[in-house]
């Protein structure tokens, strides 16, 4: 008997890094997971290696409509969801002075709206005493240079798990926010690029801020979201969760 058999997950943005490992060890536990993400090639090639109870739904996050007709599967399945990973999410890299109007909506639109969307249109789906889980970034505890819409945006996550917490609890449903450190995943490949720096250089220097002297890997941030999506943390709700290599904790 496998830990998540019989139960049903959400993870968006499951094409790659974190939101990959974490459909994954949700697949490997026994659950069906269904997977979201905007490139349908790709994340139909991840849904492939997890086995036949994984399912891609491409989707946009920060488009309602999508949302929608993602909740249009899942019901159609005749499931009800016990976990729900709003995981989708991506950064900016610019400075102050920098930043455009466009980058402004397009992080708050798809790291904020689009973890309140997920949310909001799975409210129907949720069974009672279903797990919620955020992704926040211990970017919001530093002041990160070129980091700081995107640290607004996961703030802005952080603080929903709150109230969401909250508003959820009388149906004993919980919402906890796990906030990552470096975690080696095409995201950070991509930071670097835009940095003009090797990926190389920039995992060096991330380590470097760590305690543990290290990146961090996908998998260790899907064994904290196992643990948030099942029984072992019941009594756990309205926190926020480090996998950070004691990045802000020491
Ligand atoms: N890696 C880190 O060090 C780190 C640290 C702190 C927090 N986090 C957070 O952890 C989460 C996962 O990050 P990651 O490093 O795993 O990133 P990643 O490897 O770039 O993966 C991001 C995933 O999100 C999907 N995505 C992006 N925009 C989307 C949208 N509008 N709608 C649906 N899916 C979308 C991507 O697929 P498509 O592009 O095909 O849509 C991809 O599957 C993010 O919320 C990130 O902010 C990461």
């Amino acid at each position: 008997m496998r830990p998540m058999n019989g139960k049903t997950a959400l993870v968006t943005g499951a094409s790659s890094g974190i939101g990959k490992a974490i459909a994954r060890r949700f697949a490997d536990d026994g659950a069906r997971v269904y997977l979201t993400g905007r490139r349908k090639d790709e994340l139909e090639a991840a849904a492939e290696g997890m086995g036949l109870d994984a399912v891609p739904v491409p989707s946009d996050v920060s488009r309602a409509a999508d949302l929608d007709r993602v909740m249009d599967v899942i019901r159609a399945d005749g499931r009800r969801l016990d976990v729900v990973v709003a995981n989708a999410g991506l950064g900016d890299g610019a400075r102050l002075q920098d930043v455009t109007e466009e980058q402004f909506d397009h992080v708050f639109g798809v790291n904020t709206k689009g973890s309140l969307l997920t949310v909001q249109k799975s409210l129907a789906l949720l069974t009672e005493s279903a797990s919620v889980i955020l992704l926040a970034s211990t970017t919001v505890h530093q002041g990160v240079d070129r980091m700081g819409v995107y640290a607004a945006s996961k703030a802005a996550v952080r603080s929903l798990g709150r109230t969401w917490a909250a508003e959820l609890a009388p149906r004993g449903i919980r919402v906890n926010v796990i906030t990552p450190g470096p975690i080696a995943t095409p995201a950070i490949d991509g930071l670097a690029d835009r940095f003009g720096q090797s990926t190389q250089d920039l995992h060096a220097a991330l380590a470097a801020d760590t305690a543990l002297r290290r990146m961090g890997r996908p998998e260790e941030v899907a064994a904290l979201a196992a643990f948030l999506a099942g029984p072992e943390s019941s009594f756990i709700t309205g926190a926020e969760h480090f996998v950070d290599g004691g990045q802000v904790q020491v």
